[in-house]
Protein backbone atom coordinates (compact mmCIF):
# COMPACT_ATOMS: atom_id res chain seq x y z
CA UNK A 1 0.00 0.00 0.00
CA UNK A 2 1.52 3.55 -0.78
CA UNK A 3 -0.52 6.46 0.76
CA UNK A 4 -4.51 5.71 -0.83
CA UNK A 5 -3.14 3.25 -3.51
CA UNK A 6 -2.71 -0.43 -3.55
CA UNK A 7 -1.24 -2.82 -6.16
CA UNK A 8 -1.71 -6.10 -7.13
CA UNK A 9 -0.36 -8.87 -9.03
CA UNK A 10 -2.22 -10.65 -11.39
CA UNK A 11 -1.59 -13.87 -13.42
CA UNK A 12 -2.99 -13.64 -16.74
CA UNK A 13 -3.89 -16.67 -19.15
CA UNK A 14 -1.10 -16.38 -21.01
CA UNK A 15 1.29 -17.00 -18.04
CA UNK A 16 2.29 -12.78 -18.28
CA UNK A 17 2.17 -10.60 -15.00
CA UNK A 18 -0.18 -7.82 -14.85
CA UNK A 19 0.53 -5.17 -12.10
CA UNK A 20 -2.70 -3.44 -11.21
CA UNK A 21 -3.43 -0.63 -8.93
CA UNK A 22 -6.29 0.49 -7.04
CA UNK A 23 -7.23 4.12 -6.37
CA UNK A 24 -10.23 5.94 -4.54
CA UNK A 25 -12.10 7.99 -6.76
CA UNK A 26 -15.17 10.37 -5.83
CA UNK A 27 -18.28 10.50 -7.53
CA UNK A 28 -22.00 11.66 -7.79
CA UNK A 29 -20.95 14.50 -5.81
CA UNK A 30 -24.36 15.59 -4.57
CA UNK A 31 -26.35 18.60 -2.81
CA UNK A 32 -29.01 17.72 -0.80
CA UNK A 33 -31.93 19.71 0.94
CA UNK A 34 -32.22 18.46 4.80
CA UNK A 35 -34.41 21.57 6.12
CA UNK A 36 -32.73 24.74 5.90
CA UNK A 37 -29.70 23.41 5.70
CA UNK A 38 -27.67 21.87 2.29
CA UNK A 39 -25.87 19.34 3.34
CA UNK A 40 -22.69 17.85 0.53
CA UNK A 41 -23.06 13.98 -0.21
CA UNK A 42 -20.33 12.30 -1.71
CA UNK A 43 -20.13 7.97 -2.96
CA UNK A 44 -16.36 6.85 -3.01
CA UNK A 45 -16.19 4.20 -5.62
CA UNK A 46 -12.78 2.65 -6.82
CA UNK A 47 -10.95 2.63 -9.28
CA UNK A 48 -8.76 -0.39 -10.70
CA UNK A 49 -5.98 0.80 -13.25
CA UNK A 50 -3.95 -2.08 -15.01
CA UNK A 51 -0.55 -1.42 -16.42
CA UNK A 52 2.60 -3.80 -17.69
CA UNK A 53 2.24 -4.49 -21.30
CA UNK A 54 -1.55 -4.66 -21.58
CA UNK A 55 -2.28 -1.14 -21.04
CA UNK A 56 -6.26 -1.75 -19.86
CA UNK A 57 -9.03 0.51 -19.41
CA UNK A 58 -9.64 1.45 -15.29
CA UNK A 59 -11.78 -0.25 -14.52
CA UNK A 60 -14.27 -0.54 -11.20
CA UNK A 61 -13.23 -3.41 -8.51
CA UNK A 62 -16.44 -3.04 -6.67
CA UNK A 63 -14.96 -2.77 -3.44
CA UNK A 64 -14.88 -0.91 -0.73
CA UNK A 65 -11.67 1.06 0.52
CA UNK A 66 -11.51 -0.87 3.74
CA UNK A 67 -11.74 -3.78 1.86
CA UNK A 68 -9.11 -3.45 -0.26
CA UNK A 69 -6.45 -1.85 3.03
CA UNK A 70 -8.03 -5.55 4.71
CA UNK A 71 -6.71 -7.80 1.75
CA UNK A 72 -3.42 -5.50 1.71
CA UNK A 73 -2.84 -5.67 5.67
CA UNK A 74 -3.90 -9.42 5.42
CA UNK A 75 -0.70 -10.06 3.48
CA UNK A 76 -1.80 -10.11 -0.01
CA UNK A 77 0.38 -7.29 -1.45
CA UNK A 78 2.34 -7.93 -3.74
CA UNK A 79 6.23 -9.31 -4.09
CA UNK A 80 8.53 -6.93 -6.32
CA UNK A 81 8.23 -7.16 -9.98
CA UNK A 82 9.57 -10.82 -10.94
CA UNK A 83 11.80 -10.23 -14.34
CA UNK A 84 10.00 -12.03 -17.12
CA UNK A 85 11.91 -15.21 -18.21
CA UNK A 86 13.94 -15.86 -21.35
CA UNK A 87 11.61 -17.42 -23.49
CA UNK A 88 12.19 -20.81 -24.96
CA UNK A 89 12.53 -19.45 -29.09
CA UNK A 90 14.87 -17.09 -28.35
CA UNK A 91 18.70 -17.45 -28.62
CA UNK A 92 20.25 -18.00 -24.39
CA UNK A 93 23.25 -15.79 -24.18
CA UNK A 94 24.74 -14.69 -21.03
CA UNK A 95 23.48 -10.86 -20.35
CA UNK A 96 25.71 -8.02 -21.81
CA UNK A 97 27.56 -6.48 -19.25
CA UNK A 98 26.39 -2.97 -19.92
CA UNK A 99 26.27 0.29 -17.10
CA UNK A 100 24.28 2.03 -19.56
CA UNK A 101 20.94 1.09 -21.29
CA UNK A 102 19.46 4.44 -22.61
CA UNK A 103 16.32 2.31 -23.26
CA UNK A 104 15.44 2.60 -19.85
CA UNK A 105 14.43 5.53 -20.41
CA UNK A 106 12.50 5.39 -23.28
CA UNK A 107 10.67 2.23 -21.81
CA UNK A 108 7.46 3.20 -20.84
CA UNK A 109 4.90 6.03 -22.16
CA UNK A 110 4.88 7.75 -18.90
CA UNK A 111 8.86 8.14 -18.91
CA UNK A 112 8.79 9.22 -22.32
CA UNK A 113 6.76 11.90 -21.78
CA UNK A 114 8.91 12.79 -18.58
CA UNK A 115 11.39 13.13 -20.47
CA UNK A 116 10.12 15.13 -23.65
CA UNK A 117 12.17 18.22 -24.24
CA UNK A 118 9.80 20.25 -26.72
CA UNK A 119 6.47 20.82 -26.46
CA UNK A 120 3.57 21.60 -29.25
CA UNK A 121 1.07 23.69 -28.38
CA UNK A 122 -1.60 25.01 -30.54
CA UNK A 123 -0.65 28.31 -29.33
CA UNK A 124 2.94 27.98 -31.11
CA UNK A 125 0.86 27.54 -34.21
CA UNK A 126 -0.10 30.89 -36.75
CA UNK A 127 -2.41 30.04 -39.44
CA UNK A 128 -1.69 31.26 -43.34
CA UNK A 129 -4.92 31.59 -45.13
CA UNK A 130 -5.81 32.58 -48.90
CA UNK A 131 -8.74 34.98 -49.12
CA UNK A 132 -10.73 36.48 -52.52
CA UNK A 133 -13.42 38.85 -53.25
CA UNK A 134 -15.76 35.68 -54.40
CA UNK A 135 -19.13 34.82 -52.16
CA UNK A 136 -17.63 30.72 -52.54
CA UNK A 137 -14.80 29.33 -51.02
CA UNK A 138 -12.18 28.40 -53.74
CA UNK A 139 -10.38 24.92 -53.66
CA UNK A 140 -6.15 25.27 -54.46
CA UNK A 141 -5.50 22.38 -56.91
CA UNK A 142 -1.60 22.01 -55.74
CA UNK A 143 -2.97 22.69 -51.74
CA UNK A 144 -5.43 19.88 -50.86
CA UNK A 145 -7.99 21.16 -47.97
CA UNK A 146 -6.15 24.77 -48.25
CA UNK A 147 -9.10 27.13 -50.17
CA UNK A 148 -9.44 30.81 -51.53
CA UNK A 149 -11.79 31.54 -49.06
CA UNK A 150 -14.86 34.10 -49.56
CA UNK A 151 -13.48 37.14 -47.18
CA UNK A 152 -17.03 37.84 -45.55
CA UNK A 153 -18.41 34.35 -44.81
CA UNK A 154 -15.44 31.13 -45.37
CA UNK A 155 -12.62 33.42 -43.51
CA UNK A 156 -14.95 33.90 -40.59
CA UNK A 157 -15.55 30.69 -40.25
CA UNK A 158 -12.13 29.75 -40.78
CA UNK A 159 -10.76 31.47 -37.99
CA UNK A 160 -13.32 30.19 -35.94
CA UNK A 161 -12.82 26.72 -36.32
CA UNK A 162 -9.30 27.41 -35.65
CA UNK A 163 -9.96 29.80 -32.34
CA UNK A 164 -12.21 26.15 -31.09
CA UNK A 165 -8.95 24.09 -31.05
CA UNK A 166 -6.82 26.82 -29.63
CA UNK A 167 -4.92 28.34 -32.80
CA UNK A 168 -5.73 32.44 -32.50
CA UNK A 169 -3.30 33.83 -34.66
CA UNK A 170 -3.56 34.17 -38.91
CA UNK A 171 -1.75 35.39 -41.53
CA UNK A 172 -3.56 36.65 -44.41
CA UNK A 173 -2.78 36.45 -48.08
CA UNK A 174 -5.21 38.20 -51.04
CA UNK A 175 -5.84 36.73 -54.37
CA UNK A 176 -5.91 39.72 -56.22
CA UNK A 177 -7.46 40.31 -59.61
CA UNK A 178 -5.59 40.83 -62.91
CA UNK A 179 -7.13 44.36 -63.30
CA UNK A 180 -5.92 45.34 -59.96
CA UNK A 181 -2.16 44.85 -60.57
CA UNK A 182 0.28 47.32 -61.61
CA UNK A 183 3.99 46.97 -61.82
CA UNK A 184 4.48 49.13 -59.15
CA UNK A 185 1.46 47.86 -56.46
CA UNK A 186 -0.94 50.34 -56.00
CA UNK A 187 -3.32 47.96 -54.82
CA UNK A 188 -1.00 46.97 -51.97
CA UNK A 189 -1.57 50.09 -50.06
CA UNK A 190 -5.51 50.63 -51.00
CA UNK A 191 -7.23 51.12 -48.05
CA UNK A 192 -10.03 49.64 -49.11
CA UNK A 193 -8.48 46.69 -50.83
CA UNK A 194 -9.03 43.35 -49.94
CA UNK A 195 -7.09 42.87 -47.02
CA UNK A 196 -7.96 45.71 -44.92
CA UNK A 197 -11.33 44.77 -45.38
CA UNK A 198 -10.99 41.45 -44.03
CA UNK A 199 -8.71 42.63 -41.27
CA UNK A 200 -11.28 45.19 -40.17
CA UNK A 201 -14.34 42.78 -40.14
CA UNK A 202 -12.19 39.81 -38.30
CA UNK A 203 -11.41 42.46 -35.80
CA UNK A 204 -15.00 43.67 -35.28
CA UNK A 205 -15.70 39.83 -34.51
CA UNK A 206 -12.78 38.61 -33.12
CA UNK A 207 -11.27 41.31 -31.40
CA UNK A 208 -8.23 39.39 -29.34
CA UNK A 209 -7.20 37.07 -33.04
CA UNK A 210 -3.79 38.35 -33.75
CA UNK A 211 -3.55 39.09 -37.46
CA UNK A 212 0.09 38.70 -39.24
CA UNK A 213 0.23 40.48 -42.32
CA UNK A 214 2.71 40.09 -45.46
CA UNK A 215 4.28 42.87 -46.75
CA UNK A 216 5.64 42.09 -50.27
CA UNK A 217 4.10 43.52 -53.62
CA UNK A 218 3.45 39.99 -55.42
CA UNK A 219 -0.02 39.67 -55.19
CA UNK A 220 -0.36 43.27 -56.56
CA UNK A 221 2.09 43.23 -58.75
CA UNK A 222 1.67 42.67 -62.49
CA UNK A 223 5.25 41.03 -62.90
CA UNK A 224 4.87 38.70 -59.79
CA UNK A 225 7.90 39.82 -58.47
CA UNK A 226 7.64 41.20 -54.29
CA UNK A 227 9.22 44.96 -55.95
CA UNK A 228 9.33 47.30 -58.39
CA UNK A 229 10.74 45.97 -61.81
CA UNK A 230 12.59 48.25 -63.69
CA UNK A 231 12.68 48.24 -67.64
CA UNK A 232 15.43 46.52 -67.64
CA UNK A 233 14.29 43.31 -65.08
CA UNK A 234 16.13 45.14 -62.18
CA UNK A 235 14.28 44.82 -58.86
CA UNK A 236 14.55 48.54 -57.36
CA UNK A 237 15.20 48.48 -53.33
CA UNK A 238 14.73 51.63 -52.24
CA UNK A 239 11.51 52.41 -54.57
CA UNK A 240 10.40 49.12 -53.35
CA UNK A 241 11.07 49.68 -49.24
CA UNK A 242 8.80 52.83 -49.94
CA UNK A 243 5.72 51.52 -51.13
CA UNK A 244 6.28 48.55 -48.53
CA UNK A 245 6.01 51.29 -45.53
CA UNK A 246 2.84 53.12 -47.24
CA UNK A 247 1.57 48.96 -47.65
CA UNK A 248 2.88 47.98 -43.97
CA UNK A 249 0.80 51.64 -42.52
CA UNK A 250 -2.58 50.78 -44.47
CA UNK A 251 -2.15 47.69 -42.74
CA UNK A 252 -1.70 48.32 -39.08
CA UNK A 253 -4.06 51.32 -39.18
CA UNK A 254 -7.09 48.65 -40.38
CA UNK A 255 -6.06 46.49 -37.11
CA UNK A 256 -3.03 44.05 -38.18
CA UNK A 257 -0.99 43.24 -34.75
CA UNK A 258 2.03 41.91 -36.62
CA UNK A 259 3.48 43.25 -39.89
CA UNK A 260 5.86 40.45 -41.42
CA UNK A 261 7.92 41.97 -44.81
CA UNK A 262 8.64 38.83 -47.06
CA UNK A 263 10.29 41.15 -49.71
CA UNK A 264 13.62 40.98 -48.70
CA UNK A 265 14.95 44.47 -49.97
CA UNK A 266 17.22 45.68 -48.03
CA UNK A 267 16.49 48.18 -45.02
CA UNK A 268 12.91 46.92 -45.03
CA UNK A 269 12.60 46.55 -41.46
CA UNK A 270 14.21 50.00 -40.44
CA UNK A 271 12.09 51.84 -42.73
CA UNK A 272 8.72 50.46 -41.99
CA UNK A 273 9.95 50.41 -37.76
CA UNK A 274 10.02 54.32 -38.76
CA UNK A 275 7.36 54.71 -40.65
CA UNK A 276 5.29 53.02 -37.97
CA UNK A 277 6.25 55.08 -34.91
CA UNK A 278 5.89 58.14 -37.03
CA UNK A 279 1.72 57.44 -37.23
CA UNK A 280 1.87 56.35 -33.58
CA UNK A 281 2.13 52.83 -34.26
CA UNK A 282 5.07 51.76 -31.80
CA UNK A 283 3.19 48.54 -30.00
CA UNK A 284 2.62 46.71 -33.49
CA UNK A 285 5.45 44.43 -33.86
CA UNK A 286 7.88 43.18 -37.23
CA UNK A 287 8.25 39.91 -37.67
CA UNK A 288 11.34 40.31 -40.29
CA UNK A 289 11.72 37.33 -42.84
CA UNK A 290 15.80 37.06 -41.41
CA UNK A 291 16.24 34.07 -44.04
CA UNK A 292 13.37 33.80 -46.57
CA UNK A 293 15.42 31.80 -49.37
CA UNK A 294 14.80 31.69 -53.37
CA UNK A 295 13.27 28.00 -52.67
CA UNK A 296 11.35 26.09 -54.96
CA UNK A 297 8.78 24.99 -52.55
CA UNK A 298 6.81 28.20 -52.67
CA UNK A 299 5.59 26.69 -56.30
CA UNK A 300 1.95 25.70 -54.95
CA UNK A 301 1.57 28.89 -53.06
CA UNK A 302 2.27 30.75 -56.31
CA UNK A 303 -0.40 29.30 -58.16
CA UNK A 304 -2.85 29.42 -55.05
CA UNK A 305 -2.53 33.06 -55.10
CA UNK A 306 -2.04 33.25 -59.25
CA UNK A 307 1.48 35.66 -58.73
CA UNK A 308 3.75 33.36 -61.22
CA UNK A 309 6.60 35.70 -62.56
CA UNK A 310 6.10 37.47 -65.77
CA UNK A 311 9.96 36.89 -66.42
CA UNK A 312 13.34 35.79 -64.32
CA UNK A 313 13.47 34.73 -60.71
CA UNK A 314 13.60 36.42 -57.17
CA UNK A 315 17.71 35.50 -56.73
CA UNK A 316 18.35 38.95 -56.69
CA UNK A 317 16.80 39.45 -53.31
CA UNK A 318 15.91 36.20 -52.07
CA UNK A 319 18.78 33.92 -50.76
CA UNK A 320 21.04 31.25 -52.09
CA UNK A 321 19.77 27.55 -50.36
CA UNK A 322 23.36 26.63 -50.27
CA UNK A 323 24.43 29.81 -47.66
CA UNK A 324 23.85 30.34 -44.17
CA UNK A 325 26.47 33.31 -43.48
CA UNK A 326 23.96 35.91 -44.80
CA UNK A 327 21.11 34.36 -43.08
CA UNK A 328 23.74 35.72 -39.66
CA UNK A 329 24.35 39.40 -41.73
CA UNK A 330 20.46 39.73 -42.36
CA UNK A 331 19.53 38.88 -38.43
CA UNK A 332 22.25 41.29 -37.39
CA UNK A 333 21.06 44.21 -39.48
CA UNK A 334 17.21 42.82 -38.28
CA UNK A 335 17.66 42.93 -34.90
CA UNK A 336 19.75 46.53 -35.25
CA UNK A 337 17.28 47.87 -37.43
CA UNK A 338 14.04 46.58 -34.98
CA UNK A 339 12.92 43.46 -35.68
CA UNK A 340 10.44 41.86 -33.24
CA UNK A 341 10.72 38.30 -34.50
CA UNK A 342 13.19 36.20 -36.73
CA UNK A 343 11.68 34.10 -39.73
CA UNK A 344 13.06 31.26 -41.21
CA UNK A 345 11.32 30.37 -44.70
CA UNK A 346 11.03 27.47 -45.64
CA UNK A 347 10.96 25.50 -42.62
CA UNK A 348 12.01 21.53 -42.65
CA UNK A 349 14.90 22.03 -45.26
CA UNK A 350 16.14 24.75 -43.10
CA UNK A 351 16.60 23.34 -39.74
CA UNK A 352 20.09 24.10 -39.25
CA UNK A 353 19.31 28.12 -40.09
CA UNK A 354 16.54 27.58 -37.41
CA UNK A 355 19.07 26.27 -35.08
CA UNK A 356 21.69 28.44 -35.46
CA UNK A 357 19.80 31.55 -35.17
CA UNK A 358 18.11 30.52 -32.18
CA UNK A 359 21.47 30.20 -31.01
CA UNK A 360 22.48 33.60 -31.69
CA UNK A 361 19.90 35.80 -30.89
CA UNK A 362 17.50 36.32 -28.35
CA UNK A 363 14.79 36.91 -30.73
CA UNK A 364 11.57 34.95 -31.12
CA UNK A 365 12.09 32.84 -33.96
CA UNK A 366 9.47 31.75 -36.24
CA UNK A 367 9.74 29.10 -39.17
CA UNK A 368 7.57 29.01 -42.00
CA UNK A 369 6.18 25.55 -43.09
CA UNK A 370 5.48 26.40 -46.80
CA UNK A 371 3.24 25.31 -49.51
CA UNK A 372 5.52 23.09 -51.18
CA UNK A 373 6.32 21.34 -47.60
CA UNK A 374 2.78 21.16 -46.94
CA UNK A 375 1.17 19.60 -50.48
CA UNK A 376 4.42 17.09 -50.21
CA UNK A 377 2.89 16.13 -47.25
CA UNK A 378 -0.51 15.99 -48.11
CA UNK A 379 0.20 14.20 -51.70
CA UNK A 380 1.93 11.25 -50.12
CA UNK A 381 -0.60 11.09 -47.71
CA UNK A 382 -3.05 10.63 -50.60
CA UNK A 383 -0.96 7.71 -52.11
CA UNK A 384 -0.93 6.28 -48.61
CA UNK A 385 2.88 6.00 -48.92
CA UNK A 386 3.09 7.88 -45.06
CA UNK A 387 0.69 8.57 -42.52
CA UNK A 388 0.03 11.88 -43.44
CA UNK A 389 -1.17 12.96 -39.85
CA UNK A 390 2.01 11.67 -37.85
CA UNK A 391 4.42 13.20 -40.52
CA UNK A 392 2.54 16.21 -40.35
CA UNK A 393 3.02 16.57 -36.26
CA UNK A 394 6.61 15.01 -36.66
CA UNK A 395 7.28 17.68 -38.95
CA UNK A 396 5.93 20.62 -36.77
CA UNK A 397 7.63 18.65 -33.68
CA UNK A 398 11.13 18.92 -35.26
CA UNK A 399 11.04 22.29 -36.35
CA UNK A 400 10.25 23.27 -32.22
CA UNK A 401 13.09 21.11 -31.30
CA UNK A 402 15.41 22.99 -33.44
CA UNK A 403 14.26 26.26 -32.04
CA UNK A 404 11.46 27.58 -33.53
CA UNK A 405 8.75 29.42 -31.16
CA UNK A 406 6.14 29.91 -33.74
CA UNK A 407 5.69 27.84 -36.82
CA UNK A 408 3.31 29.23 -39.82
CA UNK A 409 1.79 26.23 -41.30
CA UNK A 410 -1.53 25.00 -43.12
CA UNK A 411 -1.57 22.58 -40.99
CA UNK A 412 -2.02 24.50 -38.33
CA UNK A 413 -6.27 23.68 -38.02
CA UNK A 414 -5.93 19.87 -38.75
CA UNK A 415 -2.64 19.85 -35.87
CA UNK A 416 -4.55 21.91 -33.25
CA UNK A 417 -7.33 19.53 -33.91
CA UNK A 418 -4.88 16.53 -32.85
CA UNK A 419 -3.08 18.41 -30.26
CA UNK A 420 -6.93 18.78 -28.63
CA UNK A 421 -7.77 14.94 -29.18
CA UNK A 422 -4.41 13.84 -27.48
CA UNK A 423 -4.96 16.34 -24.41
CA UNK A 424 -8.51 14.16 -24.51
C1 LIG B 1 5.61 36.51 -51.16
C2 LIG B 1 5.46 35.28 -50.37
C3 LIG B 1 5.68 34.00 -50.84
C4 LIG B 1 5.36 33.14 -49.82
C5 LIG B 1 4.98 33.90 -48.72
N1 LIG B 1 5.07 35.22 -49.08
C6 LIG B 1 6.05 33.53 -52.19
C7 LIG B 1 7.31 33.93 -52.77
O1 LIG B 1 8.14 34.59 -52.17
O2 LIG B 1 7.51 33.62 -53.96
C8 LIG B 1 5.42 31.67 -49.93
C9 LIG B 1 4.70 30.90 -48.92
C10 LIG B 1 4.44 29.51 -49.29
O3 LIG B 1 4.96 28.94 -50.27
O4 LIG B 1 3.66 28.90 -48.55
N2 LIG B 1 6.14 37.57 -50.59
Amino acid sequence: MIGNFAIFRFKMADTTNVYASIRPIIRNVRFINAGSSTKLSMRSQLVVRTSGEHEFKAKKSGKSIEECEAHVVAGNALDAPVPPKPEAQNPAIPIFPLQSRPRRNRRSRVLRKAFQQSQLSPSNLVYPLFIHEGEEDDPIGSMPGCYRLGWRHGLLEEVSKARDVGVNSILLFPKVSDALKTPAGHEAYNENGLVPRAIRLLKDKYPDLVIYTDVALDPYSSDGHDGICREDGVIMNDETVYQLCKQAVVLVRAGADVIGPSAMMDGRVGAIREALDDEGFQHVSIMSYTSKYASALYGPFQEALDTKLSFGDKKTYQMNPANYRETMAEAIANEAEGADMLLVKPALPYLDVIHRLRDNSSLPIAAYQVSGEYSMIKAAGFFRMIDQEKVMMESLMCLRRAGADVILTYFALQAGRCLCAEKR
